[in-house]
Order: structure tokens, then sequence, then C-alpha cells
């Protein structure tokens, strides 16, 4: 870049800068040169830098959300629709806390943008069970084997149990463990997690 090219792009910026325009944000006078006092002329509406109107598919519902475009998926269902059963643990692919079905396939929802999932079948925690109340045969093998002590991460060992079995991958109980080894338990409840899915499996019918 010549000097001279150079000179006139910092000329524009300091310019834009001084007119408040260099992010492409118009601003109105306040004082200088305009009458303060006269009645606005039209209204502007205005949506916050960065953020989008979507909709997500979730347990079978619509939901339309505004969303930051950087958001997770697991900060849309928690934060913007509600839906808190997803645990937040690491927010960074480690835990397994945040697992949810997307299609029928387990998603470590912390990893994948909220705007990413539309048009996409999202199943969390809260849709598992029937429309007539009946816990889903995950959610009751849990209960009958007390795969849980705390429960922080029970949300995602159920979503990743479900999905184990769906993939034929709960036929032995190394395949459980290996299968289910991206859902970590501080509270080491692994014997009674893989009876459970044992149960849930025979119950589900699927090897
Ligand atoms: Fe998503 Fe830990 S919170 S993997
Ligand atoms: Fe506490 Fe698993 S039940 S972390």
């Amino acid at each position: 870049m010549t000097e001279a090219a150079h000179d006139s792009t910092l000329d524009f910026n300091r310019r834009a800068l001084i007119k408040g325009t260099l992010f492409g944000v118009a601003t109105v006078p306040l004082v200088w040169g305009s009458d303060a006092s006269a009645a606005p002329s039209a209204v502007q509406t205005v949506k916050a830098y960065g953020t989008a109107s979507i909709s997500l598919t979730i347990n079978r519902q619509q939901y339309k959300l505004d969303v930051d475009v950087r958001a997770s998926l697991l900060d849309a269902l928690r934060d913007t629709a509600g839906l808190t059963g997803t645990k937040k643990g690491c927010d960074h692919g480690q835990c397994g806390a945040c697992t949810v079905l997307v299609d029928g396939k387990r998603q470590l929802s912390c990893m994948s943008f909220a705007v990413m999932n539309q048009g996409k079948q999202i199943t969390t925690i809260e849709g598992l069970e029937s429309a007539g109340g009946e816990l889903h045969p995950m959610q009751q093998a849990f209960l009958d084997h007390d795969a849980f002590q705390c429960g922080y991460c029970t949300p995602g060992q159920i979503l990743s149990g479900i999905a184990c079995i769906n993939e034929g991958h709960a036929s032995t109980d190394d395949d459980i463990r290996e299968y289910m080894s991206g859902n970590l338990c501080r509270c080491a409840a692994y014997p009674n997690i893989v009876a459970a899915v044992k149960q849930a499996r025979d119950k589900m019918g699927r090897a």
C-alpha cells in the first residue's frame, strides 16, 4: 500500500469514527444543527447486533427464539427456551453433561451452534416421558438401579444411553462402558449406570 493510499484509509476511518458510522451504525444528531425539542420523524427499530431469530423443534414443539448467532445449542436450550434439564458441565465438549439427541443421534449441545439446528428434531430430557406421563424405560432403569447420586450428569447419561442402545452398542458390559465413556460421572455411579442401560436395552427390545 502506498503512503498516500495508507493516509487516505486512515483519513476515512477517522472521519467514519468521528461521525459514528465506522461500524455501519447510523446515529441521530442530538443537538448540533438540529432542533432537540422537535418530535421524532420516524420510529427506528434497532435489533441488537449479532442476534438471529431462529426456529427450533424441541421435544416435538416449535420454538421461536432470538439468540446470539454465536450461542451454543446448550445456551439456547437453557437460557432462551428455559429447558434447564440439559446440564452445563465443562462447556468444552469434555464431560457429556450437555448431551441431547439431534435427529436421533447424540450431540454435545455445548459444541453446536443453535442456528445450525434449525429443521432438526431435538430431544432433551424433558421430552422423554410419554404423553401420559410414563417415564421412558431408560429413566425408569436409572431409578430402579440408583444410577445417580447428585444427578448432575444424569440427563446426559440417559440421552447417551438411549443413543447407545439405538446404535447397537449395548450388547455387552464392555460395549456399554466403551460407548458411554464420553459421559463422565464425578459421583462414580458407573456400575449402576451400566446395569440401568442393560435393563433399558432389554425393555426396549434392542441388542
Ligand atoms: Fe458439553 Fe461438558 S458441557 S461436554
Ligand atoms: Fe453426580 Fe453423576 S451422579 S456426577
